[in-house]
């Protein structure tokens, strides 16, 4: 019987693809990781724990992960900023993925809560390959090593929140499904699109 796994890595490759797809059109991508994470190794392998058993009974104050994939900079910071402002720091994490050298400061950003937030380790990512799907994996896999983060979010440099904070907050952890856009109304914005994951899982 041949190994069921590269099927399996194919299948994680091409939901991510889904995903990667809808956010260069700048939608919205919220996934609810289910008890068995296991994401393929990456290279160089950035962390060791394997998080799945932590997932489990996590106790707390969930945190939803902002997980950005940026080109560079992210030009529409200071909209994010006025959305993260007065939220309790305690709900959400912020992780960006930038070209590998890139630092969010104060030179390079206008919004404080950014300060910081890229990844250690990047890589050099081409629109539309497979480096997206690296790059996003990386993401997840930081994202991962805090037990908080129960929901991720998978966005764009373009992307800008059309619904305040604790809306989102609410709408997300009430739900134990996944999204590929970012609410179920229907508005100018996404009618295209339609919720069509219902349960995203890691094999
Ligand atoms: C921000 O980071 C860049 C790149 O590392 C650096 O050149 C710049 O001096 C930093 N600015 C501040 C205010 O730390
Ligand atoms: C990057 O490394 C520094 C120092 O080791 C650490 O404080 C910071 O949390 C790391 N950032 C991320 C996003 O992992
Ligand atoms: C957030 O948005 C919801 C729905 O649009 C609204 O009912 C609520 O008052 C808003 N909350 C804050 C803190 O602005």
């Amino acid at each position: 019987m041949r190994s069921s796994k590269p099927r399996h890595l194919l299948w994680f490759g091409f939901k991510i693809v889904i995903a990667l797809f809808f956010l260069s059109y700048c939608l919205f991508a919220s996934l609810k990781l289910h008890s068995h994470v296991k994401l393929p190794s990456l290279h160089p392998p950035a962390f060791h724990a394997s998080p799945s058993l932590r997932y489990h009974h996590f106790e707390g104050t969930p945190k939803i992960a902002f997980l950005f994939l940026a080109r560079r900079d992210l030009p529409l910071d200071f909209l994010w900023d006025s959305f993260f402002k007065n939220v309790d720091a305690a709900k959400f994490s912020i992780y960006i993925h930038s070209t590998p050298g890139f630092v969010f400061n104060e030179t390079t950003t206008r919004s404080a809560f950014f300060y910081g937030q890229q990844l250690n380790y990047s890589i050099q990512v081409i629109w539309g390959e497979s480096s997206m799907i690296e790059a996003e994996k990386l993401l997840l896999l930081a994202a991962l090593q805090d037990p908080a983060n129960q929901r991720f979010v998978l966005l764009s440099d373009s992307c800008v929140p059309l619904y305040n904070f604790s809306y989102l907050y609410s709408y997300l952890m009430s739900s134990s499904k996944s999204f590929v856009d970012s609410t179920k109304k229907r508005s100018r914005f996404h009618e295209a699109t339609e919720i069509f994951y219902t349960d995203w899982t890691f094999p």
